[in-house]
């Protein structure tokens, strides 16, 4: 595997998802395979789960890491070609991504959108520029429109929790925010579970579709009660709007998940990829309750990261 930016990356999905819950069972079984190779791994915003998940992944293959906090801690970073860099911006992206390239074997990068400009963010501009300017193996820590590494977690979450031989319902649900978040996990989401062996159904408020590459095949519907009908899994999301791009168009505090929404489904267990914001996407009774998976995910994105890391390990 050369740069894991999407599942579109991923050659046999299965045996991905195989690989992961093997080293899940036994996390040090690969220790020497990263002796001496080191993983950078970059944010140009916050992290808990993806920061540590992935050093730990790293860790258990015996990879040296480094994290740099690049928006606070690097130079101002210049990302136009062919910029006249008299003004803020203090180094080019071609110069600092073809540096920490030479520092590191393997790199993992985490960029939000800005949500301002659709295409400019649906290009994944700074992404490709770190791909072809790094010239080392590319990990996305999450970009502008997917996270593969939250996603595969989430399948691996799926699969320990389905029983063999069932297709389960899964239901992508949208959720109250206070501010306006990125479509990423979203996206994400819906593109993984395409290429799962499940059911899947998309439901949101009017204004809130996701862009059709990623949701084409799904059942979409703004009928939250009847999208949740027989469900196994509940993943609930907040996203701003993609047509009215980075817009908030409602409150929508009807839509938080909630015990009662629940018993529509058919003892669906509910998922979030984490940080939530209790009591305005889901609420504490389903957060501190049986049927949540949100810890088990987050469990999960070490060994979907070692399984990448693996990979990427074996390719160099
Ligand atoms: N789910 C997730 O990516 O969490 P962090 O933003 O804390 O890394």
């Amino acid at each position: 595997m050369k740069q894991y930016t999407s599942v579109h990356d991923v050659t046999d999905l299965d045996a991905l998802v195989k690989e992961a819950l093997q080293l899940k069972e036994n996390p040090s079984q690969h220790k020497s395979l990263g002796q001496n190779k080191t993983l950078g791994l970059i944010f140009l915003n916050p992290s808990l789960r993806t920061r540590l998940s992935t050093q730990k992944a790293a860790l258990n293959l015996g990879m040296n890491v480094m994290v740099m906090n690049l928006d606070k801690e690097g130079w101002a970073l210049e990302t136009e070609d062919g910029a006249i860099m008299n003004g803020t911006t203090v180094e080019h992206i071609k110069e600092a991504a073809a540096v920490m390239g030479q520092y590191c074997d393997i790199i993992g990068i985490r960029s939000f959108p800005k949500l301002q400009n659709r295409d400019e963010d649906y290009s994944e501009y700074l992404l490709h520029k770190f791909i072809s300017y790094a010239k080392v193996p590319i990990v996305s820590l999450e970009s502008a429109t997917r996270h593969p590494l939250q996603s595969l977690a989430d399948l691996l979450t799926i699969k320990e929790n389905t029983p063999a031989g069932k297709r389960p319902k899964v239901v992508l649900s949208w959720a109250p925010h206070v501010k306006a978040i990125p479509q990423c996990v979203a996206n994400s989401f819906a593109e993984w579970m395409q290429q799962a062996d499940v059911e899947l159904v998309i439901t949101h408020p009017e204004g809130y579709d996701l862009a059709e590459e990623f949701t084409k095949g799904a059942t979409v519907t703004t009928n939250q009660d009847e999208a949740l009908q027989n469900a196994d899994y509940v993943y609930v999301k907040n996203w701003s709007s993609y047509t009215q791009y980075g817009k908030v168009l409602t409150d929508g505090a009807g839509w938080m998940m909630t015990n009662e929404k629940l018993a529509l489904t058919n003892n669906a267990k509910v998922m979030h990829c984490l940080p939530v914001r209790r009591n305005v996407e889901l609420s504490d009774e389903i957060l501190d309750g049986p049927d949540s998976l949100v810890l088990e995910q987050a469990n999960n994105r070490t060994f979907a990261a070692q399984a990448v890391l693996k990979r990427m390990l074996e390719n160099l």
